[in-house]
């Protein structure tokens, strides 16, 4: 009974956790007005979330530079996002995950 109570909770831990990290990635990503040049799958003035999933689709090291890219603005002066990093993070973990 015991290790079966344990998954559980283990389990809604772990769905909660996930649905309040991506409805806040999406909160700020609405806030902060990147659907202005982002959309999920078409091209606008910046590419999709769908299309940056795809180039760097196995490269997670990447992740760490796109969260400095939003915390800077980084080489080309990209908008920037005032949030910590954990935020940043869920973010592109967002992005990257979009299709
Ligand atoms: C004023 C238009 C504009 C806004 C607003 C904007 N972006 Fe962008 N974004 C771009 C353009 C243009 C590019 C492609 C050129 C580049 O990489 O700088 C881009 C590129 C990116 C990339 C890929 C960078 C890379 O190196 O491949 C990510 C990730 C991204 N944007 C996320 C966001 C997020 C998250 C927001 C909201 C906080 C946002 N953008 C808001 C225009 C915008």
């Amino acid at each position: 009974m015991k290790p079966f109570a344990a998954l559980v909770s283990a389990l809604i831990f772990v769905s909660s956790s996930g649905a309040a990290l991506a409805g806040n990635a999406e909160d700020l990503i609405t806030a902060n007005k990147c659907n202005k040049c982002h959309t999920a799958s078409t091209t606008k003035k910046g590419p999709s979330w769908a299309s940056l999933a795809e180039k760097y689709k196995g490269k997670p090291e990447v992740a760490a530079r796109l969260v400095t890219m939003l915390k800077t603005g980084g080489p080309d002066d990209h908008k920037k996002v005032e949030a910590p990093d954990a935020d940043l993070k869920a973010i592109i973990d967002l992005v990257l995950s979009s299709k």
